[in-house]
């Protein structure tokens, strides 16, 4: 039997994925509670411990705000750690499942973006997660890296609960109409990963499928078609709000300026892990109807 650790079993991605790793072996979920990820002393002898066939790294520093101010620290959990993991993967011949982001690349371009394009960050957050990427290649390690963008879940700080909050309490409010990228369900992200995995383990040739993938939902939004999607569908499952999607002002990014520059386009395009595991990728509205069941449920 496979033994599985999963890192940052509190946030987003890594709650649910707690939920269905279970299926693939032995399991061991770690939290900030059992090791603190900064200190790889800790970390190292965790794995000593475990001793894992595969390691899940949920587990990130993601203030992209912060990261400005205080890089050394996005660096030591997005870059340190992972090269920590990769290489224990490495000389122990276990796989590693890591997260990056849209946030490697600079948003330049017209298309999106696909495993092949070389990243350039364009803030410090995106710095550190590329220093990760290359820290998981340089080790050797067998390795899933799933670059994934705008995730949201019932649980946690993102996007989908920010708007929801807005439109409760203000009449109206303004959204940035000029950046894309696809937003994306932590659930949907954890599921894709444990079926890989479990292709992974049943393949005859695992080591064809090591290797980064995009792993977004299929289509873009702007983040004011998103929020207005969100708000519709929010007052159609009786969610009581302010406002509806006509309250909403579409506005520039530079009406905003903000420390961490951010990519104008996000679109990652998902055709490769499609192929590779088999699976279909449905469209960014397909999830978001469950997870505003699941906030609606909580109040
Ligand atoms: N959020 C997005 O929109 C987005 C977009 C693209 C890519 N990604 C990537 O996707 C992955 C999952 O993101 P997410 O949104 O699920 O992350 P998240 O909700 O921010 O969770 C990150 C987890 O890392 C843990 N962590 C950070 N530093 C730690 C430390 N020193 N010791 C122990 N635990 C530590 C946090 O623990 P605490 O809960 O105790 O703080 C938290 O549970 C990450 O690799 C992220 O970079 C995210």
């Amino acid at each position: 039997m496979k033994k599985i650790v999963l890192f940052g079993s509190n946030g987003q991605v890594g709650w649910e994925l707690q939920r269905s790793l279970p299926l693939l072996g032995d399991f061991a979920a770690c939290d900030r509670s059992k090791v603190d990820l900064a200190d790889f002393d800790a970390v190292s002898a965790y794995l000593r411990q475990e001793r894992p066939d595969i390691i899940v790294n949920a587990a990130a520093y993601n203030a992209v705000e912060l990261a400005e101010t205080y890089e050394q620290d996005a660096e030591r959990i997005n870059f340190l750690l992972v090269k920590v993991l990769a290489e224990y993967a490495a000389e122990n011949n276990a796989w590693l499942v890591h997260y990056s982001t849209d946030y490697v690349f600079n948003g330049a371009s017209d298309i999106p973006y696909d495993e092949t394009d070389l990243p350039d960050p364009l803030n410090a957050y995106g710095r550190s997660k590329a220093l990760g990427e290359v820290a998981v290649a340089a080790s050797g390690c067998n390795h899933l890296l799933l670059r994934t963008s705008w995730i949201y879940s019932s649980r946690g700080r993102n996007f989908a609960k920010t708007i929801l909050n807005l439109a409760a309490t203000k009449t109206e409010f303004s959204v940035v109409s000029d950046q894309t990228g696809a937003p994306t369900c932590a659930s949907f992200i954890a599921d894709t990963t444990v079926l890989c995995l479990y292709r992974i383990l049943n393949s005859a040739d695992t080591q064809s499928l090591s290797g980064t993938y995009h792993l977004v939902s299929s289509g873009y939004a702007s983040w004011y078609e998103y929020a207005s999607y969100l708000v519709t569908e929010a007052l159609s499952l009786g969610i009581p709000l302010n406002c509806t999607e006509k309250d909403i002002r579409p506005v520039s990014g530079s009406e905003y300026p903000t420390k961490a520059v951010r990519p104008i386009s996000s679109r990652l395009n998902n055709s490769k892990i499609q192929n590779a595991f088999n699976i279909i990728i449905p469209d960014w509205k397909t999830y978001i109807k469950r997870t505003l069941s699941d906030i609606a449920r909580q109040g």
